[in-house]
Order: C-alpha cells, then sequence, then structure tokens
C-alpha cells in the first residue's frame, strides 16, 4: 500500500466484526496489488455484495478463503472473475467531446504532415470499446475530407484489464441504452446496423481499424510498441499517487517524441511526471511529451 489508510473503529464493534473489517482491509490490499485499484474503506458491504455469486460458484464461503485459494493458484479463473467484478466499467461514445475534437482538428492534421509509416493510438483501459471506436469514426471522418492523408491507414489498440469488457469491446454490438450514450443520430446511422430489434453492430470498416487485448497498466508495456497517441480516461482516478507517476512514466516511455496523453477530465499529469507538457485546447488539456 502506498498511502496511509485510516479507519475508524466503533468502540461497540464486535470481534465478528472486527475479524470481518481486518478481512476486508486484506482483500483491499490483494485488489490494489493486482489491478491498482483503491477501495474505500466503506464499501466493505457493497464489495462483498458484489462478489457473493462468484465466491459461491467457486465453493469459497469468505474473502479470506478466496484470496488463499487463488495464491495457492489452484483456481485462477476465479482471480480473473473477481477482477472483472471489481472494475467499473462506465464509458461513453465521444465522451467530454473535446479530446475527439483536438484529434480531429489538431492531431491528424500534424500526423498528416509528418508522413510517418503507421501512425499508432492506443485507447488504455478500453473499457466496452466507446472510446477506440469515437477514435476509428473520427480518422473516417478525416480521412474522408482529406483522401490519402495517411500512407497506410491507423492502427488503434484497445487494452484493459477486465476479459469480460475485452470479449465486449472485440464484439462490437451495443444494446438500445449503450448506443444511445453521447452518439448522435447522424453517426448512428452511418456507423452501425440494426441487427434486431435490440442490437447494433458497428460497421467493419470502423470495427477493423481497432485490435484490443488485454493488458494491465501496473505491468510492463514493452510489447505494445511505440504510440503517436495515448487515451487514459478516467481509470488514473481510481490508483494511488505512486502508481500514477509509475505509470505516467511508462506512457512516456510508449509515446514517440512529440507523441501526446490524453487523460480523463478529472486526472493530471502534475505532480507525476516531469515527461509532458501541457498543451490548452478548446475545452480542456492534453499533455505533449518531450
Ligand atoms: C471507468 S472505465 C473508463 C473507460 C474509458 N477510458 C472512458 O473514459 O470512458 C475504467 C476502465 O479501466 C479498467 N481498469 C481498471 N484497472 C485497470 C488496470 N490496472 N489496467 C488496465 N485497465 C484497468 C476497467 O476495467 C475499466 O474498463
Amino acid at each position: 500500500m502506498s498511502e496511509a489508510r485510516t479507519i475508524s473503529i466503533p468502540k461497540n464493534m464486535t470481534n465478528v466484526e472486527h475479524s470481518n473489517t481486518d478481512e476486508y482491509l486484506a482483500f483491499c490490499d490483494y485488489l490494489e496489488e493486482i489491478s491498482g485499484i483503491t477501495l474505500g474503506t466503506n464499501k466493505a458491504y457493497l464489495v462483498k455484495n458484489r462478489l457473493r455469486p462468484i465466491l459461491t460458484a467457486h465453493g469459497v464461503e469468505t474473502l479470506a478463503d478466496a484470496m488463499k485459494k487463488i495464491k495457492r493458484g489452484v483456481d485462477p479463473k476465479l482471480n480473473l472473475e473477481i477482477i472483472d467484478a471489481m472494475t467499473t466499467n462506465e464509458t461513453s461514445w465521444f465522451r467530454d467531446q473535446y479530446p475527439f475534437e483536438y484529434l480531429h482538428d489538431e492531431l491528424l492534421p500534424k500526423l498528416k504532415g509528418k508522413r510517418m509509416a503507421t501512425p499508432k493510438i492506443w485507447s488504455a483501459a478500453c473499457s466496452h470499446g466507446h472510446e477506440a471506436y469515437s477514435i476509428s469514426m473520427i480518422i473516417d471522418e478525416y480521412t474522408s475530407r482529406n483522401p490519402g492523408a495517411f500512407p497506410t491507414d491507423i492502427q488503434i489498440i484497445g487494452t484493459d484489464i477486465s476479459s469480460r469488457v475485452i470479449k465486449s469491446a472485440s464484439a462490437a454490438e451495443y444494446d438500445r441504452l449503450s448506443i444511445a450514450r453521447g452518439l448522435s443520430e447522424d453517426r448512428k446511422k452511418k456507423y452501425f446496423t440494426e441487427t434486431n430489434n435490440e442490437h447494433y453492430s458497428l460497421i467493419s470498416k470502423i470495427k477493423n481499424r481497432v485490435r484490443f487485448q488485454y493488458l494491465n497498466l501496473l505491468e510492463s508495456y514493452a510489447s505494445m510498441g511505440k504510440f503517436d497517441i495515448i487515451f487514459c480516461r478516467n481509470v488514473l482516478i481510481y490508483f494511488s499517487n505512486e502508481n500514477k507517476s509509475a505509470i505516467m512514466e511508462k506512457f512516456a516511455k510508449a509515446l514517440n517524441h512529440d507523441g501526446v496523453l490524453i487523460l480523463g477530465a478529472s486526472e493530471t499529469v502534475s505532480n507525476y511526471s516531469k515527461a509532458f507538457e501541457m498543451v490548452k485546447c478548446k475545452r480542456g488539456v492534453v499533455y505533449r511529451h518531450f
């Protein structure tokens, strides 16, 4: 654990409640160690409720037993299912708007000018794929106005720690609720086909530009290669300062010179890395690696 944690224990708490608190705190440490996600000390009830069906399905009664089982290496699926259940996968199309306007108006024209081999964009912590596919739609709109802008098509890679969302992102099929979040009627008509009354399937020219794979942001990025732009939004808020710094240093190494890091609206590089300079855009900021 990187930051000191305090928990207030009521004086009238029973021994059983004490041991439940210890078990919960041990689970918080375990979750942070494997995923970076820090949990509040007041989430015990919520966490236990969320995990109960998984523990039951794997024949374990308590969080402590689940952690023991994982450490013995006898049930690797249990670990994956716990991660899937503990991640917050909230996302939408063109989330916050300005990163996508900046991509269209500033970053793609700059990449066009460089005429490099294959420009690469990374959507890190991509959830169900809305961000990566929003980027692909922007590229489609830009290249239709600027034919031949890039000698080879831009590659987009989406990564996430949750295998459940990687599967869903790769399928590129969305229900009525999910399609409605931030997508204009025009783009819905242009880029999706309705498979039945409930689902919308992304057309292949937008889908094929994107590849999804598992990646834990706490691990090495060496196999990912170099990128021109990295989107990593609305995930670092869950991490300790120590993990934020380590991740931003690794992003700096994964970016080409002059590459750009785009964080969530409530996230910042300040205090965590000296490898970036802040660039103001119309309705937000991005970070240029120098
Ligand atoms: C709130 S969603 C944000 C999705 C998208 N970036 C956006 O802004 O709409 C956070 C995502 O981070 C992923 N995540 C959490 N910890 C991670 C880690 N250590 N490595 C990679 N992804 C992680 C979760 O699985 C989840 O899909």
